[in-house]
């Protein structure tokens, strides 16, 4: 076990419990996250914890409240996910959830140093043809599909959920009601085109 890792562990152990529900305590709720998720919602390559900035309110309620309702994550099989589900259980109610996404909403979207090497070129068409009609055509995100945003993402998390909701560990669940439309999508991209994919999300990212 690696000391960023021993030490984000005992953060996590050391969170208050406290009980703040208004929006405005938000930044407060999130001092807890930082061990892993970074100061500005960046994320933590080395702790597999994604990029949640800029991410928008709605997705990351859904995504927090998924995790407390075991839709997300509750397969033994995953195990970073293992360590976000207490992560959320510890929101102690809808408002406190509510207020914390809203200041991850808040922060501004990072970008990242390519992980994944593929063909950007070949990338853009896969990404036009299959992905961009919910993701948005500068991955972007679009809520009205309730289709998060991309391009703030590594491309090594990109990776990781789509195989995720390929093998069913993600998307699977009988209420994951927006997670199963992803699902369907992860089963018809290859490892190779979803390396291209990345790429060119990496490539778009940086503009
Ligand atoms: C111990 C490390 C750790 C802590 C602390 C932590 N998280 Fe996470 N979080 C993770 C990991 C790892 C994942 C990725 C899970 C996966 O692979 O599905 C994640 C995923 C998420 C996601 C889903 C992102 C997406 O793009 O779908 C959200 C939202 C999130 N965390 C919010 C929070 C908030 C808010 C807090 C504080 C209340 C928090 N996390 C604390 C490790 C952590
Ligand atoms: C039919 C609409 C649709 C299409 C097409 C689609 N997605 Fe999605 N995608 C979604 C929705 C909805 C979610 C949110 C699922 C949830 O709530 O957990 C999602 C989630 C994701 C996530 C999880 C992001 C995160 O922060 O954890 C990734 C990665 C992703 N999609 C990649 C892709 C890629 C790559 C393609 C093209 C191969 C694609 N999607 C095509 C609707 C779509």
């Amino acid at each position: 076990m690696s000391r960023a890792f021993q030490r984000s562990l005992l953060l996590a152990l050391l969170m208050p419990t406290v009980c703040i529900g208004d929006a405005d305590t938000g930044e407060a709720l999130y001092a807890p996250c930082i061990a892993c998720h970074g100061a500005n919602g960046e994320g933590n390559a080395s702790l597999s914890s994604p990029a949640i900035a800029g991410q928008s309110q709605d997705y990351l309620v859904r995504q927090l409240q998924n995790f407390r309702r075991g839709i997300r994550g509750a397969d033994p099989a995953d195990t970073g996910a293992a360590q976000m589900r207490p992560m959320a259980t510890a929101l102690v109610d809808d408002a406190a959830v509510a207020a914390v996404a809203a200041y991850v909403a808040s922060l501004e979207p990072p970008t990242h140093e390519a992980e994944v090497s593929g063909d950007a070129a070949s990338g853009s068409k896969f990404y036009t043809s299959r992905c961009g009609a919910c993701h948005g055509g500068k991955g972007e995100g679009n809520d009205a599909l309730f289709a998060p945003r991309l391009t703030s993402l590594r491309d090594s998390y990109v990776v990781s959920q789509v195989r995720k909701f390929r093998s069913g560990t993600r998307g699977a669940h009988a209420d994951d009601k927006y997670g199963k439309q992803m699902a369907i999508m992860a089963k018809i991209v290859t490892d190779q085109e979803l390396r291209d994919i990345v790429s060119f999300l990496n490539e778009i990212a940086d503009r």
